[in-house]
Protein backbone atom coordinates (compact mmCIF):
# COMPACT_ATOMS: atom_id res chain seq x y z
CA UNK A 1 0.00 0.00 0.00
CA UNK A 2 1.26 3.19 -1.06
CA UNK A 3 0.53 5.94 1.47
CA UNK A 4 -0.64 8.78 -0.55
CA UNK A 5 -2.75 11.65 1.01
CA UNK A 6 -4.87 11.65 3.34
CA UNK A 7 -7.64 10.07 5.20
CA UNK A 8 -11.00 11.42 5.75
CA UNK A 9 -12.20 10.46 9.27
CA UNK A 10 -14.99 11.58 11.19
CA UNK A 11 -14.99 15.40 9.20
CA UNK A 12 -11.44 15.71 9.38
CA UNK A 13 -8.71 15.00 6.79
CA UNK A 14 -5.46 13.23 8.78
CA UNK A 15 -2.15 11.90 7.33
CA UNK A 16 -2.83 8.78 5.75
CA UNK A 17 -0.57 6.94 8.21
CA UNK A 18 -1.85 8.34 10.95
CA UNK A 19 -5.73 7.21 10.15
CA UNK A 20 -5.71 4.19 13.04
CA UNK A 21 -9.01 3.20 15.19
CA UNK A 22 -8.98 1.07 18.50
CA UNK A 23 -8.09 -2.42 18.47
CA UNK A 24 -11.12 -2.86 20.39
CA UNK A 25 -13.21 -0.80 17.67
CA UNK A 26 -16.21 -3.16 17.18
CA UNK A 27 -15.88 -3.70 13.95
CA UNK A 28 -13.23 -5.24 13.74
CA UNK A 29 -14.48 -8.00 16.18
CA UNK A 30 -18.08 -8.39 14.55
CA UNK A 31 -17.84 -7.00 10.65
CA UNK A 32 -20.36 -4.15 11.55
CA UNK A 33 -19.49 -2.09 8.98
CA UNK A 34 -20.45 -1.25 5.36
CA UNK A 35 -18.83 0.13 2.80
CA UNK A 36 -18.29 1.37 -1.00
CA UNK A 37 -15.76 0.71 -3.33
CA UNK A 38 -15.57 4.09 -6.14
CA UNK A 39 -13.35 4.61 -8.42
CA UNK A 40 -12.23 7.60 -9.96
CA UNK A 41 -10.88 8.53 -13.97
CA UNK A 42 -8.38 10.53 -15.31
CA UNK A 43 -11.18 12.31 -18.64
CA UNK A 44 -10.21 14.65 -21.06
CA UNK A 45 -12.17 17.37 -18.23
CA UNK A 46 -9.55 16.54 -15.51
CA UNK A 47 -10.16 13.52 -12.66
CA UNK A 48 -13.76 12.62 -12.68
CA UNK A 49 -15.52 10.36 -10.15
CA UNK A 50 -17.89 7.58 -11.60
CA UNK A 51 -21.27 7.21 -10.43
CA UNK A 52 -20.43 9.20 -7.17
CA UNK A 53 -24.32 9.58 -6.37
CA UNK A 54 -25.08 5.57 -6.93
CA UNK A 55 -22.16 4.66 -5.04
CA UNK A 56 -23.25 7.64 -2.09
CA UNK A 57 -27.32 6.47 -2.16
CA UNK A 58 -26.15 2.52 -1.98
CA UNK A 59 -24.07 3.44 1.40
CA UNK A 60 -26.48 4.80 3.18
CA UNK A 61 -28.98 2.10 2.33
CA UNK A 62 -26.14 -0.34 3.17
CA UNK A 63 -26.12 1.19 6.56
CA UNK A 64 -29.91 1.49 7.04
CA UNK A 65 -30.29 -2.19 6.25
CA UNK A 66 -27.71 -2.45 9.15
CA UNK A 67 -29.80 0.19 11.68
CA UNK A 68 -26.75 2.32 11.00
CA UNK A 69 -27.34 6.20 11.19
CA UNK A 70 -24.87 7.96 9.51
CA UNK A 71 -24.28 11.50 11.47
CA UNK A 72 -23.37 13.00 7.83
CA UNK A 73 -25.77 13.90 4.43
CA UNK A 74 -25.28 12.23 1.18
CA UNK A 75 -24.03 15.55 -0.43
CA UNK A 76 -21.53 15.64 3.13
CA UNK A 77 -20.35 12.12 2.11
CA UNK A 78 -20.03 13.03 -1.56
CA UNK A 79 -18.30 16.64 -0.90
CA UNK A 80 -15.95 14.52 1.93
CA UNK A 81 -15.05 12.17 -0.90
CA UNK A 82 -14.33 14.87 -3.62
CA UNK A 83 -11.85 16.59 -1.04
CA UNK A 84 -10.37 12.86 -0.22
CA UNK A 85 -9.49 12.59 -3.89
CA UNK A 86 -8.62 16.14 -4.50
CA UNK A 87 -5.89 15.88 -1.42
CA UNK A 88 -4.54 12.64 -2.79
CA UNK A 89 -3.33 14.49 -5.47
CA UNK A 90 -3.99 11.09 -7.83
CA UNK A 91 -5.24 11.54 -11.19
CA UNK A 92 -6.78 8.03 -11.30
CA UNK A 93 -7.76 6.34 -7.65
CA UNK A 94 -10.15 3.74 -6.05
CA UNK A 95 -12.06 5.34 -3.82
CA UNK A 96 -12.93 3.43 -0.01
CA UNK A 97 -15.73 5.31 1.98
CA UNK A 98 -16.14 3.28 5.13
CA UNK A 99 -19.12 3.53 7.55
CA UNK A 100 -18.39 1.57 11.13
CA UNK A 101 -19.55 0.63 14.50
CA UNK A 102 -16.32 2.29 16.57
CA UNK A 103 -14.65 2.12 19.84
CA UNK A 104 -16.28 2.59 22.89
CA UNK A 105 -18.40 -1.15 24.19
CA UNK A 106 -17.07 -4.19 23.52
CA UNK A 107 -20.16 -7.29 23.46
CA UNK A 108 -22.03 -8.12 20.20
CA UNK A 109 -24.80 -5.54 20.87
CA UNK A 110 -23.73 -2.85 18.45
CA UNK A 111 -26.63 -0.20 19.44
CA UNK A 112 -24.51 1.86 21.60
CA UNK A 113 -21.21 2.04 19.44
CA UNK A 114 -20.60 5.63 17.49
CA UNK A 115 -21.25 5.57 13.82
CA UNK A 116 -18.01 6.50 12.69
CA UNK A 117 -16.88 7.45 8.75
CA UNK A 118 -13.88 7.43 6.98
CA UNK A 119 -12.59 7.94 3.46
CA UNK A 120 -9.61 6.64 1.77
CA UNK A 121 -8.91 6.52 -1.79
CA UNK A 122 -5.39 4.83 -3.16
CA UNK A 123 -3.83 3.91 -6.66
CA UNK A 124 -5.63 0.83 -8.16
CA UNK A 125 -4.40 0.82 -11.94
CA UNK A 126 -7.64 0.29 -13.85
CA UNK A 127 -8.11 -2.18 -17.18
CA UNK A 128 -7.47 0.09 -19.85
CA UNK A 129 -4.30 1.97 -17.98
CA UNK A 130 -3.10 -1.50 -17.11
CA UNK A 131 -3.86 -3.57 -20.05
CA UNK A 132 -5.01 -0.70 -23.12
CA UNK A 133 -8.50 -2.56 -23.93
CA UNK A 134 -7.17 -5.53 -22.45
CA UNK A 135 -6.74 -8.73 -24.95
CA UNK A 136 -6.47 -11.76 -21.97
CA UNK A 137 -9.42 -13.07 -19.90
CA UNK A 138 -9.66 -15.18 -16.06
CA UNK A 139 -10.02 -18.28 -15.30
CA UNK A 140 -12.83 -19.00 -13.12
CA UNK A 141 -14.17 -21.85 -10.85
CA UNK A 142 -17.53 -23.08 -9.57
CA UNK A 143 -17.37 -22.14 -5.93
CA UNK A 144 -17.58 -24.88 -3.28
CA UNK A 145 -18.90 -22.26 -1.14
CA UNK A 146 -22.50 -21.72 -1.34
CA UNK A 147 -23.23 -17.96 -1.72
CA UNK A 148 -25.35 -16.78 1.54
CA UNK A 149 -28.98 -15.46 0.93
CA UNK A 150 -31.17 -13.11 2.11
CA UNK A 151 -32.14 -15.16 4.60
CA UNK A 152 -28.97 -14.78 6.60
CA UNK A 153 -28.73 -11.43 6.19
CA UNK A 154 -28.87 -8.62 3.92
CA UNK A 155 -27.07 -9.27 0.84
CA UNK A 156 -28.05 -6.07 -0.59
CA UNK A 157 -25.91 -4.34 1.46
CA UNK A 158 -22.52 -3.98 0.94
CA UNK A 159 -21.29 -5.15 4.18
CA UNK A 160 -17.75 -6.24 5.56
CA UNK A 161 -20.03 -9.50 6.79
CA UNK A 162 -20.69 -10.77 3.17
CA UNK A 163 -16.77 -10.66 2.40
CA UNK A 164 -16.25 -13.48 4.88
CA UNK A 165 -18.38 -15.88 2.68
CA UNK A 166 -16.75 -14.45 -0.58
CA UNK A 167 -13.54 -14.16 0.67
CA UNK A 168 -13.74 -17.91 1.41
CA UNK A 169 -14.30 -18.82 -2.11
CA UNK A 170 -11.61 -16.05 -3.56
CA UNK A 171 -9.06 -17.96 -1.45
CA UNK A 172 -10.03 -21.44 -2.97
CA UNK A 173 -10.14 -20.20 -6.24
CA UNK A 174 -6.98 -19.13 -6.56
CA UNK A 175 -5.38 -21.45 -4.19
CA UNK A 176 -6.78 -24.28 -6.78
CA UNK A 177 -5.17 -22.46 -9.61
CA UNK A 178 -8.19 -20.65 -11.04
CA UNK A 179 -8.21 -16.40 -11.06
CA UNK A 180 -11.85 -16.05 -9.75
CA UNK A 181 -14.92 -17.58 -8.36
CA UNK A 182 -18.43 -17.95 -8.96
CA UNK A 183 -20.68 -18.43 -6.61
CA UNK A 184 -24.12 -20.48 -6.58
CA UNK A 185 -27.13 -20.38 -4.26
CA UNK A 186 -28.28 -22.81 -2.45
CA UNK A 187 -30.53 -23.95 -5.02
CA UNK A 188 -27.66 -23.72 -7.59
CA UNK A 189 -28.40 -20.47 -9.26
CA UNK A 190 -25.53 -18.70 -10.18
CA UNK A 191 -24.90 -15.45 -7.71
CA UNK A 192 -22.33 -13.63 -8.76
CA UNK A 193 -18.36 -13.66 -7.95
CA UNK A 194 -16.66 -12.88 -4.80
CA UNK A 195 -16.37 -9.15 -5.89
CA UNK A 196 -18.55 -9.15 -9.51
CA UNK A 197 -21.56 -9.62 -10.83
CA UNK A 198 -21.97 -12.19 -13.93
CA UNK A 199 -23.15 -11.65 -17.33
CA UNK A 200 -24.06 -15.12 -19.56
CA UNK A 201 -24.26 -14.14 -23.37
CA UNK A 202 -25.92 -17.35 -25.52
CA UNK A 203 -27.11 -16.93 -29.07
CA UNK A 204 -26.61 -13.49 -29.02
CA UNK A 205 -29.08 -12.76 -26.14
CA UNK A 206 -27.45 -11.37 -22.85
CA UNK A 207 -28.74 -12.24 -19.34
CA UNK A 208 -27.69 -11.87 -15.50
CA UNK A 209 -28.69 -13.16 -12.15
CA UNK A 210 -31.82 -10.97 -11.17
CA UNK A 211 -31.56 -9.20 -7.92
CA UNK A 212 -34.01 -10.79 -6.02
CA UNK A 213 -31.65 -13.78 -5.45
CA UNK A 214 -29.62 -11.17 -3.02
CA UNK A 215 -26.89 -10.11 -5.75
CA UNK A 216 -25.12 -7.07 -4.83
CA UNK A 217 -26.94 -4.74 -7.02
CA UNK A 218 -23.40 -3.29 -8.88
CA UNK A 219 -23.60 -0.36 -10.28
CA UNK A 220 -20.73 -1.42 -12.98
CA UNK A 221 -23.56 -4.14 -13.28
CA UNK A 222 -26.34 -1.15 -13.84
CA UNK A 223 -24.33 0.67 -15.93
CA UNK A 224 -23.83 -1.95 -18.41
CA UNK A 225 -27.47 -2.75 -18.79
CA UNK A 226 -27.66 1.11 -19.27
CA UNK A 227 -25.29 0.68 -21.98
CA UNK A 228 -26.40 -2.21 -23.81
CA UNK A 229 -30.26 -0.58 -23.38
CA UNK A 230 -28.75 2.97 -24.94
CA UNK A 231 -27.61 1.22 -27.58
CA UNK A 232 -31.08 -0.28 -28.82
CA UNK A 233 -30.31 -3.99 -26.51
CA UNK A 234 -31.42 -5.23 -23.51
CA UNK A 235 -30.55 -7.85 -20.94
CA UNK A 236 -32.63 -10.52 -19.19
CA UNK A 237 -32.58 -11.22 -15.78
CA UNK A 238 -33.25 -14.29 -15.41
CA UNK A 239 -31.75 -18.09 -13.80
CA UNK A 240 -28.76 -19.00 -14.40
CA UNK A 241 -27.51 -22.71 -13.81
CA UNK A 242 -23.66 -24.23 -13.59
CA UNK A 243 -24.87 -26.06 -16.92
CA UNK A 244 -25.42 -22.76 -18.49
CA UNK A 245 -21.96 -21.32 -17.95
CA UNK A 246 -20.46 -24.15 -19.63
CA UNK A 247 -22.47 -24.11 -23.03
CA UNK A 248 -22.50 -20.19 -23.00
CA UNK A 249 -20.79 -18.22 -25.68
CA UNK A 250 -19.45 -15.87 -23.70
CA UNK A 251 -19.21 -14.81 -19.81
CA UNK A 252 -18.25 -11.77 -18.31
CA UNK A 253 -18.07 -10.05 -14.93
CA UNK A 254 -18.44 -6.87 -13.95
CA UNK A 255 -17.55 -4.75 -10.92
CA UNK A 256 -15.79 -1.40 -9.76
CA UNK A 257 -12.85 -2.93 -8.73
CA UNK A 258 -12.83 -5.40 -12.22
CA UNK A 259 -14.74 -3.36 -14.15
CA UNK A 260 -15.35 -5.58 -17.16
CA UNK A 261 -13.54 -8.99 -16.94
CA UNK A 262 -14.05 -11.87 -19.82
CA UNK A 263 -14.11 -15.08 -18.75
CA UNK A 264 -12.03 -17.69 -20.89
CA UNK A 265 -13.38 -20.70 -18.86
CA UNK A 266 -15.08 -22.43 -16.25
CA UNK A 267 -13.82 -25.55 -14.07
CA UNK A 268 -11.57 -25.59 -17.17
CA UNK A 269 -13.98 -25.58 -19.74
CA UNK A 270 -13.22 -23.33 -21.90
CA UNK A 271 -16.20 -20.79 -22.90
CA UNK A 272 -16.11 -19.83 -26.52
CA UNK A 273 -13.10 -20.04 -28.16
CA UNK A 274 -11.25 -19.09 -24.64
CA UNK A 275 -10.93 -15.58 -25.92
CA UNK A 276 -12.88 -12.80 -25.14
CA UNK A 277 -16.03 -12.65 -27.37
CA UNK A 278 -17.05 -9.86 -29.52
CA UNK A 279 -20.06 -8.65 -27.05
CA UNK A 280 -17.34 -8.16 -24.20
CA UNK A 281 -15.13 -6.10 -26.01
CA UNK A 282 -17.32 -4.14 -27.25
CA UNK A 283 -18.92 -3.82 -24.43
CA UNK A 284 -15.19 -3.11 -22.12
CA UNK A 285 -14.49 -0.25 -24.76
CA UNK A 286 -18.42 1.44 -24.34
CA UNK A 287 -17.66 1.23 -20.31
CA UNK A 288 -14.29 2.56 -21.04
CA UNK A 289 -15.35 5.40 -23.38
CA UNK A 290 -18.20 6.34 -20.55
CA UNK A 291 -16.10 6.16 -17.36
CA UNK A 292 -13.42 7.98 -18.77
CA UNK A 293 -15.40 11.18 -20.53
CA UNK A 294 -15.45 9.73 -23.64
CA UNK A 295 -19.23 9.15 -24.53
CA UNK A 296 -21.10 12.33 -23.93
CA UNK A 297 -24.46 10.24 -23.94
CA UNK A 298 -23.10 9.52 -20.25
CA UNK A 299 -21.58 12.66 -19.59
CA UNK A 300 -23.62 13.24 -16.15
CA UNK A 301 -21.80 9.69 -14.51
CA UNK A 302 -18.65 11.53 -13.90
CA UNK A 303 -18.38 14.25 -11.06
CA UNK A 304 -15.32 16.41 -11.49
CA UNK A 305 -12.48 16.76 -8.64
C1 LIG B 1 -20.27 -9.34 -4.12
C2 LIG B 1 -20.18 -8.27 -5.15
N1 LIG B 1 -21.01 -8.30 -6.20
C3 LIG B 1 -20.96 -7.35 -7.15
C4 LIG B 1 -20.04 -6.31 -7.09
C5 LIG B 1 -20.03 -5.26 -8.13
O1 LIG B 1 -20.51 -4.04 -7.65
P1 LIG B 1 -20.08 -2.66 -8.25
O2 LIG B 1 -20.23 -2.78 -9.72
O3 LIG B 1 -21.02 -1.67 -7.68
O4 LIG B 1 -18.68 -2.41 -7.85
C6 LIG B 1 -19.15 -6.26 -6.02
C7 LIG B 1 -18.15 -5.20 -5.95
O5 LIG B 1 -18.20 -4.33 -5.15
C8 LIG B 1 -19.23 -7.25 -5.02
O6 LIG B 1 -18.39 -7.22 -3.98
Amino acid sequence: MKETGKIWMNGRLVPFGSAKVHVLTHALHYASAVFEGIRCYSTPRGPAIFRLDAHVERLFKSAKMYSMKIPYTQKQIADAIIRTVRASKLGECYIRPLVYRGYGFMGLTPTRNSVDVAIACWSWPAGESKTGTGTGGIRCCVSSWSRIDSRSQPMKAKSASNYANAALARVEALESGYDEAIMLDFEGNVVEGSAENVFVVKDGAISTPSSSLGILEGITRDSVIQIIEEGGGYVVESAIKRDDLYVADEIFMTGTAAEIKPVTSIDRIRIGNAKPGPVTRTLRRAYADAARGRDERFSEWLTPV
